[in-house]
């Protein structure tokens, strides 16, 4: 190679080094990014190099260009290789940064469900709105004149007492738990037209201590229909439609003679249950009867013309017994695995 060629290799190296040293001064990508230019793009010592070439006598080109070849090529390389080189430090310090701890407790939402009581009262009302009865509710702090005198308990009767009462102070108030959705019988009659057919599911309360079939509050559906001309034997057909689709097209009823002051006359109901666990059999059910005339007559309804006839079950006990429920703190509990059971319906 000519001496007086600007192109030697020792001027090449130096541009080398130069542009070496500033890659190697990179400190990551985007660094790296910012010196490009200067070391091996438009603005570098090679390509000041490479522009010159042209001027130089045609007999130094080949050299010259060959020198400037390798160059570029040690240079490329360099950079790719620095580029590499971050790319892989950035992609691990990321990777590092979003690992997920697979042992770390899992923020879950445990989702709930609907008490299986609430679920078994709008099964209950359904079959009846189907009939075309209306639900009626009542306040679960009652009067005592609507839970007993006006369903013809006497003040002094016995009767009284067969339900273990919560009285609401002041005495004089007359105030009650209710003990029973009878009361809403009377609350019917008095406030809508005749003909009656309602049903009220809802909250009673008696004074009982918590255990495996008892529990102070607990829920009944009561049912009512006040209409001319009706007999025992459509309270018998409501009961048994009620039934069958409870339990099951081969279930049945049976009544047994009983007393309550606000029917008459009064039965227990029971129910041929065809599914219940280790066999069909009989369940007593809940009570029922021809509402007593006394009660039409406190609530304005001549029973000479009307006629009305009257039940109620408790919703635990038919739980209980229809879907084979054990034990009553299961149902107070509000444990959602216990729900759940019982399907996820909304
Ligand atoms: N109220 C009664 C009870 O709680 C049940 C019942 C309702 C009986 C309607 C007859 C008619 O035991």
């Amino acid at each position: 190679m000519s001496e007086n060629s600007p192109i030697t290799k020792a001027s090449v190296d130096a541009v080398v080094s130069d542009a070496l040293k500033l890659i190697s001064a990179a400190k990551d990508l985007s660094s790296l990014k910012s010196i490009r230019a200067a070391a091996v793009g438009d603005g570098s010592g090679i390509a000041a190099l490479s522009s010159s070439l042209g001027k130089l006598p045609g007999d130094q080109k080949a050299e010259a260009g060959k020198l400037i070849t390798a160059a570029r090529a040690e240079l490329n390389q360099a950079f790719s290789s620095a580029e590499e080189k971050f790319y892989k430090q950035e992609q691990a310090q990321k990777l590092a940064a979003e690992t997920v701890d697979v042992t770390a407790a899992a923020n879950t939402q445990v989702l709930g469900a609907r008490h299986p009581l609430s679920l078994l009262q709008d099964e209950i009302a359904d079959v009846f709105v189907g009939m075309g009865w209306e639900i009626a509710e009542g306040p679960e702090v009652e009067s005592e004149w609507f839970n007993f005198d006006a369903l013809n308990f006497d003040a002094d009767h016995p009767a009284r007492a067969m339900q273990d009462t919560f009285f609401v102070e002041p005495v004089e108030a007359h105030l009650v738990l209710r003990t029973h959705t009878s009361p809403v019988q009377v609350r019917s009659m008095l406030e809508r037209e005749l003909p009656v057919y309602v049903l009220c599911p809802g909250r009673v309360f008696r004074t009982d201590e918590l255990d495996a079939t008892h529990t102070p509050v607990f829920h009944q559906v009561e049912g009512l229909a006040v209409d001319k001309g009706l007999t025992m034997a459509d309270l018998k057909g409501t009961l048994e439609h009620f039934a069958r689709i409870m339990f099951g097209p081969d279930a049945k009823i049976r009544l047994r003679p009983s007393f309550f002051p606000f029917t008459e006359p009064s039965a227990e109901l029971d129910v041929w249950h065809p599914g219940a666990k280790g066999g069909a059999r009989w369940v007593e059910w809940g009570g029922c009867g021809m509402v007593n005339a006394n009660v039409l007559r406190a609530a304005g309804i001549d029973p000479e013309v009307y006629s009305g006839f009257a039940f109620g079950m408790g919703i635990e006990r038919t739980l209980m017994f229809r879907n084979d429920v054990k034990d009553m703190h299961d149902m107070v509990e509000a444990d959602v695995r216990f729900s759940k059971q019982f399907g996820m319906v909304l």
